[in-house]
């Protein structure tokens, strides 16, 4: 089990002198894809694919997502993908991003039926290779949004999401970060560190990132985001987890150990200031499209999204973006942190 070790953020204009979260990640992901898709392909798949956190409480109890047919939906940190191929099964238009070449390829080994059509896309959360205002839901359990700087998937988020959709997303509940006791290797009944100042957590071979709840609405409000729900989930009596020992389910019965989010993007929300250009967007076929405002701006980005566009990562049949208003495509359309290992 990994220990924890909050190292906090630079302040603001300050370059973070830490090591690449994205490259620890994505080696995290890489060597144990085939493990922890062993461990919990159960807890994860049939019945259990539209399901939300450690729990695996139904989204037709929860509601978050809400009614997905028709809608262009994106998961953040796909894995295997088997929420995004259930809610193409009910009809939505969804496309799995995901760091990890293997995560990916595990998702293509199991799509059937209509999710064989299902886009899978290889690339960085904290830079989503589409263009503005594509999709009308943007969703992840224990995804992405674990791994990644807030600061930077939140605004990126914003950009990619109509005026109205959804951004619902479960990752761990600011407390259970600060009660880790590293000596007992359990979660505990004393606050082992500050909550101000939670930022970078710095783990064996693993990055998360955390705010406090107060920073959290500060971000989703700074990028046009309300909270229509914040969910706790506590789980029954006699509930089983297969991400959790007996004491750290014992210790989620008194506090959460996860928070699960429902957003809206505001309509007529502006971009935040400081949120990337709008501007690139990938194809199907791999090519670069020009955003049509501005077709002298047609760059490459650096970093993963580059191995989007040069890789064969990117499927066939991907939607993409498919701006409703114009009614075409434009080409295409813990395990305690120990997340779920
Ligand atoms: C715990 S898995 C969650 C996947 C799925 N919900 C599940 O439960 O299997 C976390 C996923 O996030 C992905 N991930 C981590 N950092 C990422 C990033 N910066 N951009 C996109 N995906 C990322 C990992 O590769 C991994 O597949």
């Amino acid at each position: 089990m990994p220990r924890r070790k909050t190292s906090g953020r630079p302040g603001p204009g300050r370059r973070s002198q830490a090591p690449d979260h994205l490259a620890i990640n994505r080696a995290l992901w890489e060597r144990q894809s085939a493990a922890y898709d062993r461990r919990n392909a159960r807890a994860l798949g049939g019945r259990h694919a539209m399901a939300w956190g450690l729990w695996r409480i139904p989204e037709r109890q929860l509601r978050l997502l809400g009614p997905v047919r028709g809608r262009d939906v994106l998961e953040l940190g796909c894995g295997a993908a088997r929420w995004s191929s259930a809610l193409v099964g009910r009809g939505a238009h969804g496309v799995g991003l995901d760091l990890s070449k293997a995560q990916l390829g595990r998702a293509r080994s199991l799509r059937r039926g209509r999710a064989r059509a299902l886009p899978l896309v290889r690339g960085n959360a904290e830079r989503l290779p589409f263009a503005a205002r594509c999709f009308d839901i943007v969703f992840c359990d224990w995804g992405a949004m674990t791994f990644c700087d807030p600061d930077r998937t939140v605004p990126e988020v914003a950009r990619v999401i109509r005026p109205g959709g959804i951004f619902a997303f479960a990752h761990a509940s600011p407390l259970r970060d600060l009660a880790f006791d590293r000596r007992a290797d359990r979660y505990g009944r004393r606050l082992v560190r500050p909550y101000f100042g939670l930022g970078r957590i710095d783990l064996p071979g693993e990055v998360d990132f955390q705010r406090t709840y107060g920073e959290w609405i500060r971000l989703f409000r700074a990028n046009g985001f309300s909270v229509d729900r914040l969910v706790e989930t506590r789980p029954p009596e006699g509930a089983r987890s297969v991400y959790l020992s007996r004491s750290d389910e014992r210790w989620g019965r008194s506090w959460p150990l996860e928070a699960l989010w429902r957003l809206r993007k505001e309509p007529g929300a502006v971009r935040a200031p400081g949120s990337p250009p709008e501007g690139v967007l990938y194809s199907t076929s791999r090519l670069v499209l020009r955003d049509r405002r501005a077709p002298t701006e047609n760059r490459a980005v650096p970093g993963d999204a580059e191995e989007v566009q040069q890789g064969p990562h990117v499927d066939a049949g991907a939607p993409g973006c498919r701006p409703r208003a114009r009614g075409r495509s434009l080409g295409t359309r813990a395990r305690g942190r120990r997340p779920l290992q």
